[in-house]
C-alpha cells in the first residue's frame, strides 16, 4: 500500500485521526504500533481461565461531556450504564470517596448537617489559614485540614509519588474536591459507562476500514518496514503520538514519567471485595490501590468460581518502563518547550496524543484532540493544499 498518511501509535488518538483521515477524507492511511495490538493503553482482554475483561493498562472508564466526541465514539460501540465509584481503606474500615457527606460522618462518628460539616472542615483547614504553602502537605491540609488529609490524602501521595508530600510542591494541587451531599459518584460527566462488548472490539471497529493498514509490531524508528522514519521522512505526512523526546533522541534530555506495576492475580471465590476499587491511602501497604474487574461489567454473568484483581504500584519510570503519567517538573516543563519548538520545525509531521505532547489526556480528551486536529490541520492539507506543520 502506498500510503497517503502515515499515523504512529493506535492509541485512541491515532485510531481516530486513522479512521476519519479513511471515512471522512478517502485518504489511504498506515497505522503502525510498535505493540502487538491495537488501541494504546485502553486496550483490554479477557483473562484466559475466567473469561473476565481486564484493562491490560490500569482501569479504564469513560466518561465525557462533548457531545461531539459521545456522538462520534457510538458510531463504534454502545456504552453500559456503568456509574464509577471509589471506595477507601483507611485504619481497616471501609469509606467511600471522593470525600463526602459519608466520608466525613463515617470518619468523625457523627450525624453533621452539610453545613455542620462545612463549618467543621473550615474550622480545621484554618490551622494553616492566612500562610502561603510551599509543599503539597500544608497545602492539603489548608484545603481540607489535617484530619481528612492524614487519613486520606497524604500517604496516598506519598505512595504515588515516592516522596514524602513535605517535599513535593504545592502547586502540584490545586483543589481537593471535598462534597457536602452523599453523592459519591466519582465523575461529574453528562455520559458515562463502559463499551457493551469490551474495549478492543470497539478500538478494532475504529481500525476496521479497507483504507486502513495496521501494521502491528512495527517501531517507527526500525528501518526495514516502508513506514520507518527513515522510509517516509519528508515524503509522507506523518501523525507521531509515541514520545516526543524519544523522536528527536532525547536531544534536549529525557521527559519524567511515572509508571505503574500491575500485579494480576486470579482467586478462586466469586468476589473480593464487593467494588471495583479500593485505595488503600495508608503507609503500611504499599499499594495504591486494588482493582476487581468482575465489578467494572455486573450485567456480564462471569463465572462464579474464580475473580481477577490487580494490585498497582506507583513509582518513577526508568527507560524502558511504560510512561504512564508526566511528573511535569519545572525542569520537564522547560524541555517540552524546546521540544515543542523541535517540533514546529518538522516538515510533514504533526504531534499529537498523550505522549506526543507530554500531557495526560483522559480518552474523550484524546479523541476531541484528535477530531481538532483533523479539522484544522489534516484535512485543509489534503483538501485545500495547505502546509502540515
Ligand atoms: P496511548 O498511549 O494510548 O497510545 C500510544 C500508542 O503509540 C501506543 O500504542 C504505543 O505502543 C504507540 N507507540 C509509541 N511509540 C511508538 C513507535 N515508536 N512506533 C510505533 N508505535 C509507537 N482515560 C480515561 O478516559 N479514563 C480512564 O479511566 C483512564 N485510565 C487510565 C489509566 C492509566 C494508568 C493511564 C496511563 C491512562 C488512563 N487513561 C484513562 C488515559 C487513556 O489511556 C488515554 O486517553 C489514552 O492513552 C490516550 O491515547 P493516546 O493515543 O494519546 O496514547
Amino acid at each position: 500500500m502506498n500510503a497517503d498518511l502515515v499515523v504512529v501509535g493506535s492509541g485512541l488518538f491515532g485510531l481516530t485521526v486513522a479512521e476519519r483521515a479513511a471515512t471522512e477524507l478517502g485518504l489511504d492511511v498506515a497505522l503502525i504500533d510498535r505493540r502487538s495490538h491495537i488501541g494504546g493503553n485502553a486496550y483490554s482482554e479477557r483473562e484466559a481461565s475466567t473469561g473476565i475483561e481486564v484493562h491490560r493498562y490500569g482501569a479504564h472508564l469513560f466518561h465525557t461531556s462533548n457531545e461531539r466526541v459521545w456522538d462520534y465514539v457510538n458510531r463504534f460501540t454502545g456504552f453500559t450504564d456503568y456509574v464509577h465509584r471509589v471506595y477507601t481503606r483507611h485504619h481497616g474500615e471501609i469509606f467511600p470517596m471522593p470525600i463526602n457527606l459519608g466520608t466525613i460522618n463515617q470518619f468523625f462518628r457523627a450525624a453533621y448537617s452539610p453545613a455542620e460539616a462545612r463549618a467543621l472542615i473550615q474550622e480545621q483547614a484554618g490551622e494553616l489559614a492566612g500562610t502561603d504553602p510551599q509543599n503539597l502537605n500544608d497545602k492539603g491540609i489548608q484545603l481540607i485540614g489535617r484530619p481528612l488529609y492524614e487519613a486520606f490524602i497524604k500517604h496516598y501521595t506519598g505512595k504515588q509519588w515516592q516522596t514524602d508530600p513535605k517535599d513535593l510542591p504545592a502547586s502540584i494541587i490545586n483543589r481537593l474536591p471535598v462534597r457536602y451531599t452523599y453523592d459519591n459518584r466519582y465523575f461529574n460527566d453528562k455520559y458515562e459507562g463502559l463499551p457493551v462488548d469490551g474495549y478492543t472490539a470497539w478500538l478494532e471497529r475504529m481500525a476496521d476500514h479497507p483504507k486502513i493498514d495496521v501494521r502491528l509490531d512495527t517501531d517507527f524508528f526500525d528501518d526495514g518496514h516502508e513506514y520507518s522514519r527513515a522510509a517516509v521522512s519528508g515524503q509522507v505526512p506523518v501523525v507521531y503520538t509515541g514520545p516526543v523526546d524519544r523522536y528527536f533522541d532525547y536531544a534536549e534530555g529525557d521527559l519524567s514519567w511515572r509508571t505503574i506495576d500491575l500485579e494480576q492475580e486470579v482467586l478462586p471465590i466469586e468476589d473480593f471485595q464487593g467494588a471495583p476499587v479500593i485505595n488503600y491511602p495508608d503507609p503500611d501497604v504499599d499499594f495504591t490501590r486494588i482493582l476487581e474487574f468482575r465489578h467494572f461489567h455486573p450485567e456480564r454473568d462471569y463465572t462464579k468460581d474464580a475473580t481477577v484483581i490487580m494490585r498497582e504500584f506507583s513509582r518513577f519510570a526508568e527507560k524502558g518502563d511504560e510512561p504512564y503519567y508526566p511528573v511535569n517538573t519545572t525542569v520537564d516543563r522547560e524541555k517540552l518547550l524546546k521540544y515543542r519548538d523541535l517540533a514546529r520545525g518538522e516538515d510533514k509531521v504533526l504531534f499529537g496524543g498523550r505522549l506526543g505532547t507530554y500531557k495526560y489526556l483522559d480518552m474523550h480528551m484524546a479523541i476531541g484532540a484528535a477530531l481538532s486536529m483533523v479539522d484544522n490541520k489534516i484535512a485543509p492539507h489534503f483538501t485545500g493544499g495547505a502546509t502540515i506543520e
